[in-house]
């Protein structure tokens, strides 16, 4: 069964970008946190887009592909309705994972369109979240 960690824009860039907030490791690492937290039987494919239409065919192709999915969708999550409607057209779990803690941060990071969706929202644990979320994932799918 396999679980779709999707990461959105500019997290390509993490280990490089803005260190002092999303730290020195990058998605590589972020993708063998998560294999690493896969129970049995579970498998991890990583992703990430800058591009909000890509993460849409990738949730729609996780309709037929993934068992849940673990999802970062950076700047995304505050404006995009699109990529809420996509996610409830999936019908297994959803996990919502932050680096940061958004809600520490600037006020347009405290609503979510992401989260009425989610399964659960995780944020401020650094990488360790999408750690946490896969976890959940395998408990709930
Ligand atoms: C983020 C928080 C978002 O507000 C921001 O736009 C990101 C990363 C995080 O992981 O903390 O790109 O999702």
């Amino acid at each position: 069964k396999t679980i779709y960690i999707l990461n959105g824009p500019n997290l390509n860039l993490l280990g490089k970008r803005q260190p002092e907030i999303y730290g020195y490791e990058t998605l590589e690492d972020v993708e063998k946190l998560c294999r690493a937290a896969c129970a049995e039987g579970f498998d991890v494919k990583l992703m990430q887009s800058n591009h909000e239409g890509q993460l849409i065919d990738w949730i729609h192709e996780a309709r037929e592909a993934a068992c849940g999915i673990v999802m970062n969708p950076g700047a995304f999550t505050h404006t995009s309705i699109a990529i809420l409607d996509a996610l409830n057209a999936f019908e297994g779990p959803v996990m919502e994972v932050h680096i940061s803690q958004v809600h520490k941060r600037e006020s347009f990071r405290h609503h979510s369109y992401v989260s009425m969706r989610a399964d659960g929202v995780i944020a401020g644990l650094g990488l360790e979240g999408y750690a946490a979320g896969t976890r959940r994932v395998c408990q709930l799918a």
